[in-house]
């Protein structure tokens, strides 16, 4: 979510009423989901989970990163990725994807970035900075004769898509549970600071939000956006305007 405050509570010492902030304020509670997001107009957020919105975003396209942006950077985090290393990113025109490709190239520095789309798609990740993107409709991963570093599956098929690691390489798959043996799965951990880390990319433009040519959705067509989530047709990120 992102918006603006309206009040803060005893002990809140990070913000102030009128301050415009972001956040991903999904927040497991000793393995309980205590709040899971939100589509209202007014919500109550602890303030670890937020972060300053940075001025050069909307508040849809502000909205649209925190869920994966974390996402994709513990990916990255997970793998102690290096500058200069090989990444190979599985479903490069989603949300997680789109920002993922966008980190490797200019926070991570990755040497080489291959990802994979539909035909319709391959242009648009290219843009994102993929140097090569792969149709997944008309070339397997064995058809695939390089090896990677990193291996980020955002689609969950790391028991095909692990071919294309390097034998000592690391892959992440976000949807698959349990993932192929070689790969480890992993679970966002929201916090405001991982967008503090990321501020200067998102504010320089070398971090861009990524919105749905659909979006954002208005409030009442909120069935709508969510069937169009529900397709795993996006591209980029789904946004539904507040209510008005
Ligand atoms: N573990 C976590 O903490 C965590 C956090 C966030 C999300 N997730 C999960 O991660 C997954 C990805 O999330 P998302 O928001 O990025 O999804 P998304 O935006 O819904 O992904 C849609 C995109 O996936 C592409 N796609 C579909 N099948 C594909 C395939 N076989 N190969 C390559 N691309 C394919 C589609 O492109 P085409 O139309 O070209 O096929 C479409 O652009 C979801 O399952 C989500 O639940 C996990």
């Amino acid at each position: 979510m992102a918006g603006v405050v309206a009040e803060v509570g005893k002990g809140v010492s990070k913000f102030k009423k009128g301050d415009e902030v972001y956040g991903d304020i999904l927040e497991i509670v000793e393995g309980n989901p205590w709040q899971v997001g939100t589509l209202a107009q007014y919500t109550v957020v602890e303030e670890h989970l937020l972060a300053l919105k940075p001025s050069n975003l909307s508040f849809e396209e502000a909205a649209s990163l925190p869920l994966a942006l974390q996402t994709a950077l513990l990916a990255f985090d997970t793998v102690n990725f290096q500058k200069g290393q090989s990444v190979f990113i599985v479903g490069g025109a989603g949300g997680v994807g789109s920002l993922a490709i966008q980190l490797a190239k200019n926070v991570f520095e990755a040497s080489r970035i291959v990802s994979t789309s539909s035909a319709g798609k391959v242009e648009f990740v290219k843009s994102l900075g993929a140097d090569l993107v792969v149709d997944y409709t008309k070339q397997s991963y064995e058809q695939i004769d390089e090896k990677f570093d990193f291996v980020f599956d955002t689609i969950g098929e790391s028991a095909k898509s692990h071919v294309v690691a390097k034998e000592e390489g690391k892959i992440v798959d976000i949807t698959a549970f349990p993932p192929h043996q070689k790969a480890v799965n992993v679970v966002t951990k929201a916090h405001g600071s991982n967008l503090e880390r990321v501020g200067k990319y998102i504010e320089s433009g070398k971090l861009k939000a990524v919105i749905d040519p659909k979006s954002p959705y208005a409030f009442s067509d909120v069935v709508e956006a969510y069937k169009h989530q529900e397709s795993g047709r996006a591209r980029g990120k789904i946004v539904i305007s507040p209510i008005e």
